[in-house]
């Protein structure tokens, strides 16, 4: 099976500051729901919760990692989509593997 690759999603929030960040804009709550869609479809992806991207005012960001494009400006509503999307370019895992997510400087 190929390696499991990444989804990083921005869950920076500045607290106390008027410059914006994804986690201001909601970004952890889609975390959790990308979190739960890979697990719940087995999509052959790490999902990693990072902080910024230096994209702050187009945010919510996040991307697969290496070479995916950007998504910028996600929404709750975007997130079935993006779940196809990593889906059809990941795979799935067998039912016998480790659960991929796990949580980086959230
Ligand atoms: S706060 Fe998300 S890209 Fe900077």
């Amino acid at each position: 099976m190929e390696r499991a690759r990444t989804f990083a999603i921005c869950v920076n929030h500045r607290y106390g500051s008027d410059t914006p960040s994804c986690g201001d804009r909601g970004s952890v709550a889609l975390a959790d729901a990308i979190e739960q869609g890979v697990r719940d479809r087995r999509i052959n992806v790490e999902v990693e919760r990072i902080v910024c991207f230096g994209k702050c005012t187009i945010g919510p960001n996040m991307r697969l990692v290496p070479g995916g494009a950007f998504r910028h400006g996600v929404t709750i509503h975007d997130v079935p989509a993006i779940l196809d999307e990593l889906e059809a370019l990941c795979g799935t895992r067998p039912e016998e593997d480790e659960l991929p997510v796990h949580l980086i400087g959230s």
